[in-house]
């Protein structure tokens, strides 16, 4: 298949995600049906009243800054600060991207979670035609940023403290029927008053939710990010619930190891040396919550027969037994 690949990274080794767009939407025909915008850069106030201040991030599709909401200072709130994320030049030039962050919005606004990012609107800045979201802004660490500080992995009662609430709200996302797409590192934030789930840009509602929101056409348009892409999706399958678990688990297993469970390779490669073969339980799991971890790291789609909400009950804090209390423990 003829692809243009927007992300400059090499795919293997890169933690970007990786965009992929059929010889259909080729630059050269996208460049004559640009959106049109203001020339230069991104206008210093967007939507009449959000004064951009500074990057905050970047990742496969957009940009995230930290702004001002001019409107709210004017009312005397102290902390008139929002995130405003959107999406980054090149991106913002295919004809299909703002319907992405609308899709976003609109996925993100069906949740309501103390681990999921809370969102407050999508705007288009009329002047430059540029669409943004803006979103609570956060404080902290990013789980990339804390594995670059961690490099031997998290012990238990930390991973614990981790793992606990991302499922929460991954296992919420499913119950509303939404998939979140593109579960990596960094994509989640331990912020100052706990952790959040973020970036459902590639998200998707299940089948029947949502049916006004323009779909992406996976075979126009397909996005993933290599190393936590469950097997079926690089062979071409829709998003469903089970690749969300893989990206999640592997997730898991480098907070527990430091390490990604695969090397790092795309499942598709692992699969191919038969990696999962040879996969340890990490010295730092309990061997109780093993069996459930591994079943979410099957390549198989079949074979990880484990949902979010049960991988989220083996990761959460079982009652003391009789004996582990007589013992103090
Ligand atoms: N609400 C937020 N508050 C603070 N920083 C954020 C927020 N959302 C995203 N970021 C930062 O911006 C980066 C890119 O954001 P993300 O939504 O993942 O964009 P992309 O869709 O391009 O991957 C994140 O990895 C994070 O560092
Ligand atoms: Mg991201």
């Amino acid at each position: 298949m003829s692809e243009t690949l927007l992300d400059p990274a090499p795919a293997a080794a890169s933690d970007l995600t990786y965009f992929a767009l059929a010889a259909t939407a080729a630059p050269s025909q996208v460049a004559a049906e640009r959106i049109p915008r203001a020339p230069g850069e991104l206008p210093e106030v967007l939507g009449g009243r959000y004064k951009i201040e500074r990057l905050l991030g970047v990742g496969g599709m957009g940009a995230v800054y930290r702004a001002r909401d001019l409107l709210r200072e004017q009312f005397g709130d102290p902390e008139p600060y929002v995130a405003l994320k959107t999406l980054s030049d090149d991106f913002a030039e295919y004809p299909d991207a703002n319907a992405l962050l609308y899709s976003e919005f609109a996925l993100t606004a069906r949740l309501t979670h103390p681990h999921v990012v809370r969102l407050f609107g999508f705007e288009v800045d009329v002047a430059s035609q540029r669409a943004f979201l803006t979103l609570e802004l956060l404080k902290g660490l990013t789980l990339d940023q804390l594995l670059s500080e961690r490099p031997e992995g998290l012990p238990w009662a930390e991973l614990q403290g981790i793992a606990v609430p991302l499922l929460d709200a991954l296992s919420h996302s499913h119950q509303l029927g939404v998939l979140h797409g593109d579960l990596k590192p960094s994509n989640v934030m331990l912020a100052e008053d706990g952790l959040r789930l973020f970036d459902y840009g590639l998200g998707q509602p299940v089948e029947g939710l949502l049916p006004g929101l323009p779909r992406l056409c996976r075979n126009r348009f397909s996005a993933w990010t290599p190393r936590y892409a469950a097997l079926e999706l690089l062979d071409g399958a829709a998003l469903s619930a089970p690749a969300d678990v893989y990206a999640v688990a592997c997730v898991l297993y480098e907070l527990a190891s430091g390490r990604h469970p695969f090397r790092r390779l795309s499942a598709k490669q692992a699969k191919a040396m038969q990696l999962d073969k040879v996969l340890q339980c990490p010295t730092q799991l309990p061997a109780a919550v093993w069996p459930a971890l591994r079943t979410a790291l099957a390549f198989d789609e079949q074979a990880r027969c484990i949902d979010s909400a049960e991988l989220l009950q083996a990761f959460q804090p079982r009652p003391r037994t009789r004996w582990q209390r007589w013992l103090g423990r």
